[in-house]
């Protein structure tokens, strides 16, 4: 009998955190410390239900995309075509889940701590959502270079293995379901859901045309639900414990918790969990403020694909709708703080030059747009420009960037634009005060300007 041992239920408060509550606690990531805190009957709900009951659970939940789109997690799930009954079809097509564990935007940095410190979350979540859309392979396609986080992840796998979550019969409910854990090689492009998929079936990883959606066609052609990390890791919570705890939680378009991560000039950086709809000034309270005797000047709500945003908006609901009524997105909930000693210019030309080298190189707005930005932004930032050539530049560089953003081929184009089309609208002056005498950088290359 290849069933594992039950520890008692223990009661979980309808208040963050969820994910991280168990992070701090010695082996963390060991099956035996996630069972001990209910893990796995998320599960063992689950298997007591029928597939489409739980995906009309996720959905009546709310649960919305944690990578950055927030896309309704059942609803996706529901897209997958299924054969009649409960029973899997045989002759039914077969589909596959795919977990998006290439973080990589700017300054997101949720998924790897998560998966570092509780692997099993994301592994019985994926377990459920396999079940939910009936795939038999399920599949993690993670960054090449995080090998710590890879080899925790594959010890979690085996872990599950050998204790009957997955492989043959699970639990002995006459379900199978595999998980594989994919590397990667490093491309910032591969976390584009179609990119990823072209990578996963062993080809250069570029995006592909949407529609039709990986829903439709996905992994090999087949329909296919991609979801993120950490979407995939707050599914196993709903399931033991309800609907309404969920949404409990959160604002009632945007329900749930979630993992905040600040980063920058801030006392206390890392991964704050919290429900959404919280304020940045609430978050930075629980972060010990920005640093001692400086102030915000700009920050991002969720990476650097998402346009930047000033202190006037320290009480905006970091939700979906309240981030995007404020011009932005929530993306990724990364917020990446800096105080009035940050150049914008060059914080923004930083960010240029890694859309630039990441761009895969497929279409040209993007291709060559990328590379036109970077040049107009050094030589803003050069401190060489006078009145005259400064204005000509950043003609330039509005023109480019309308070159670019709706009219590329996939996200990282319209990413690329957003931090210069933000930064031009609060901190114009910034860039036009970048023709004073001394202000490009100094001999070791480092910012001289006093903003
Ligand atoms: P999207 O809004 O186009 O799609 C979101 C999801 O919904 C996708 O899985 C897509 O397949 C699905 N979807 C949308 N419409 C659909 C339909 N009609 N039928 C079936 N499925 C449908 O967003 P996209 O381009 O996938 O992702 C952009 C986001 O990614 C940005 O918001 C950005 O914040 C985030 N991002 C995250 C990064 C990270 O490291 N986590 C890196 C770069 C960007
Ligand atoms: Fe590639 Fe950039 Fe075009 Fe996307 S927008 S397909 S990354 S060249």
């Amino acid at each position: 009998d290849r069933r594992p041992t039950e520890y008692p239920v223990e009661d979980e408060p309808a208040a963050p955190p969820v994910l991280s509550r168990h992070w701090a606690e010695p082996g963390s990531w060991t099956l035996d410390n996630y069972r001990r805190h209910n893990g796995y009957r998320g599960l063992r709900a689950a298997l007591d239900m029928a597939p489409d009951a739980v995906i009309e659970a996720v959905k009546s939940a709310g649960l919305r995309g944690r990578g950055g789109a927030g896309f309704p997690v059942g609803l996706k799930w529901s897209f997958i075509p299924q054969s009649k009954g409960d029973a899997p079809n045989p002759d039914a097509p077969p589909h596959y889940l795919v977990v998006n564990a290439d973080e990589s935007e700017p300054g997101t940095c949720k998924d790897m701590p998560l998966m570092l410190a509780s692997p099993h979350a994301l592994v019985e979540g994926a377990i459920i959502a396999a079940y939910a859309i009936r795939a038999r392979h399920a599949f993690i396609y993670l960054r090449g270079e995080v090998v710590g986080v890879l080899r925790r992840l594959r010890q979690a796998v085996d872990e599950a293995y050998a204790a009957g979550y997955l492989g043959h019969n699970i639990l002995g409910s006459g379900i199978d379901v595999d998980l594989v854990v994919h590397a990667g090689a490093g491309a910032y492009i591969c976390g584009e859901e179609t990119a990823l998929l072209d990578s996963l079936e062993g080809r250069r990883g570029q995006p592909r045309l949407r529609p039709p959606f990986p829903a439709v066609a996905g992994l090999y052609a087949s329909p296919t639900v991609v979801n993120n990390v950490e979407s995939i890791a707050s599914v196993p919570a709903i399931l033991r414990n309800g609907i309404d705890w969920f949404r409990a939680m959160g604002t009632e378009k945007s329900p749930g918790f979630t993992l905040y991560s600040l980063s920058g000039h801030v006392n206390h950086p890392g991964q704050y969990e919290a429900p959404l709809g919280i304020t940045l000034r609430q978050l930075l309270d629980r972060a010990g403020g920005v640093r001692e005797g400086h102030h915000l000047k700009f920050w991002t709500p969720g990476g650097s694909s998402t346009p930047m945003l000033t202190a006037h908006h320290l009480d905006v609901p970091l939700d979906y709708e309240g981030v995007a009524e404020a011009g932005s997105m929530l993306g990724t909930k990364a917020l990446q703080i800096f105080d009035e000693t940050t150049c914008v210019v060059r914080a923004v030309l930083r960010w240029t030059e890694f859309y630039a080298h990441e761009s895969c190189g497929k279409c040209t707005p993007c291709r060559e747009g990328t590379y036109w930005l970077v040049q107009q932004l050094r030589a803003i930032e050069s401190g060489d420009l006078d009145a005259d050539e400064m204005s000509a530049a950043l003609e330039v560089l509005s023109d480019v960037t309308t070159s670019i953003v709706g009219k590329s081929f996939c996200a990282l184009g319209d990413g690329a634009g957003s931090p210069i089309v933000s930064a031009l609208t609060y901190f114009r002056d910034e860039f036009l005060a970048h023709t004073r005498p001394g202000s490009g950088p100094d001999a070791r290359g480092r910012c001289s300007f006093d903003p």
